[in-house]
């Protein structure tokens, strides 16, 4: 029992969103295994509302070959989730925190947009990931599908960090949605929730240095007694 949580903490503290990748592959077995352990995600009904679509090799850079030009010609953001309608308070506090020490990191000066814009659009490259996973959902489950997608994406990438691998979960790759279920012909019933580009993180980059932080329990709980 004490075994199994402090893997877990350990599997939680490691876990950090990787922006620099090495080019080697994941052997398929890998891959075959974080996926079937994120299938163990619960969901409402068991419903299993996601579908992944997994890209390796050139069909890796076919995608971000498709999906780069859009992004970097500034066509608006057109998601099948509405993008956050404002983030105030604590939350606009939290957001700034964690895009400075990125911008810090990188050496990019307050201010400067034109490389907040550059820095964005290394989404679009998947950060040099060797694969990204795309995760939809059905479009008649509305919101409660997509919780259960959130549930899978974090299984997801625990399973991967027990595997050695590093992730990023991308809500970046789900703005030109249209474009995605095109370029990968999924019927007009899947709405893309995100991607999470994958594989062998690159510890020596200056990107991947830092960490962020998380509010205390106090900041989150309510004990009712
Ligand atoms: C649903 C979701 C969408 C995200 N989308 C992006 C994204 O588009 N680009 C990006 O660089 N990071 C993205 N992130 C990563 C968050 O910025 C990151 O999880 C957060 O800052 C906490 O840092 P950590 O993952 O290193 O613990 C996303 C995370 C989640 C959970």
């Amino acid at each position: 029992m004490t075994d199994s949580i402090s893997t877990l903490e350990t599997l939680l503290g490691d876990r950090h969103s990787c922006r620099a990748y090495k080019t080697e592959q994941v052997p398929r077995a890998i891959i075959d295994r974080i996926l079937n352990a994120a299938q163990k995600t619960a969901s409402w009904c068991n419903s299993q509302p996601w579908q992944v679509t997994i890209t390796s090799g050139e069909a890796t850079k076919k995608f971000r070959d498709v999906l780069y030009p859009v992004a970097a010609a500034g066509t608006p953001n057109s998601g099948d989730f509405p993008f956050p309608r404002e983030y105030r308070g604590v939350y606009l506090d939290r957001r700034r925190e964690s895009g400075f020490q990125l911008y810090n990191t990188l050496g990019i000066a307050r201010g400067d947009k034109t490389a907040y814009a550059e820095q964005a659009l290394q989404n679009f490259n998947f950060f040099g990931a060797p694969h990204v996973a795309i995760i939809t959902s059905d479009e008649a489950l509305g919101v409660y599908g997509a919780v259960d997608c959130g549930g899978y994406v974090n299984n997801f990438m625990l399973a991967a960090q027990a595997l050695g691998l590093a992730t990023v979960p991308q809500a970046a790759l789900a703005f030109h949605a249209a474009v995605v279920r095109k370029h990968f012909g999924m019927s007009d019933d899947r709405r893309v929730v995100c991607g999470i580009s994958f594989g062998y993180p690159d510890r020596e980059h200056k990107v991947n240095s830092y960490r962020t932080s998380r509010a205390g329990l106090g900041d989150v709980a309510t004990f009712v007694e």
